[in-house]
């Protein structure tokens, strides 16, 4: 069980990785954008310092044609690192670099899945992992969940190493089900996990453990002080 942050915010970034099983950052041009013009090749390395080695750092190409998005990618290894990985919408251009980037033994992210079938042709092409749009897909009225069902499906009956990066969420209850539809991993903004704790009923739960502890030991007293 993966849990990605789907940003380019270095505070959020720091944030979240002291309170989350932080596994990698993604980001994409519309991400990038919500930082202003940023100095991107070293933003990205200071991202890549935060997380360290050990997480994944998910970065998109931005060419619209095979031939650009190999170049962007092997400017991307080149000045950020190779553990990065290649994010690459999956389109027919989208589709020949995947092919070719796996080739090579580049680290893949196929992205921009709306269909069960990009995500077939991507796990066929070797993508290491395939994110598919989950809010995206329910505004378009396809049922996001049995889509992330049949790809888990199809990765397993395949004996294929692909893992589900579910992406595009804009509630908790999403996230949930993307999981427990087989899932492997899910990418997620600073937004949702602030929803995830913002339940009036946590903070009650604490406050009356506190009084009701404080009512026999003391007002202030921890346990360290007794
Ligand atoms: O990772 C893909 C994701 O950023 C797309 O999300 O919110 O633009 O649908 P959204």
């Amino acid at each position: 069980m993966e849990f990605l942050l789907d940003t380019a915010n270095i505070d959020e970034i720091k944030k979240y990785k002291e309170i989350v099983p932080l596994a990698g950052v993604t980001s994409n041009p519309s991400i990038i954008k919500k930082e202003g013009k940023i100095d991107f090749f070293s933003h990205m390395r200071q991202i890549r310092e935060v997380i360290g080695r050990h997480r994944t750092l998910h970065v998109q190409v931005t060419a619209g044609d095979a031939t650009g998005m190999i170049h962007d990618a092997e400017t991307i290894r080149e000045k950020v690192d190779s553990d990065v990985f290649i994010k690459v919408p999956v389109s027919e251009e989208g589709l020949k670099a995947i092919n070719i980037l796996k080739s090579k033994g580049v680290n893949v992210t196929a992205t921009a899945i709306y269909t069960k079938f990009q995500a077939y042709l991507a796990i066929a092409a070797g993508a290491d992992y395939i994110a598919p749009y989950y809010n995206r897909m329910e505004n378009l009225n396809i049922d996001s969940k049995q889509v992330i069902t049949e790809i888990a499906a199809a990765i397993s009956r395949n004996n294929s190493q692909s893992k589900i990066v579910a992406a595009s969420f804009k509630n908790v209850a999403q996230v949930n089900t993307a999981f427990e539809a087989g899932a492997q991993a899910v990418t997620i903004s600073a937004d949702i996990l602030d929803q995830a704790f913002a339940m009036p009923s946590i903070e009650k739960a604490m406050a009356d453990f506190t009084t009701d502890w404080e009512s026999v030991y003391g007002t202030g007293q921890t346990i360290n002080q007794l």
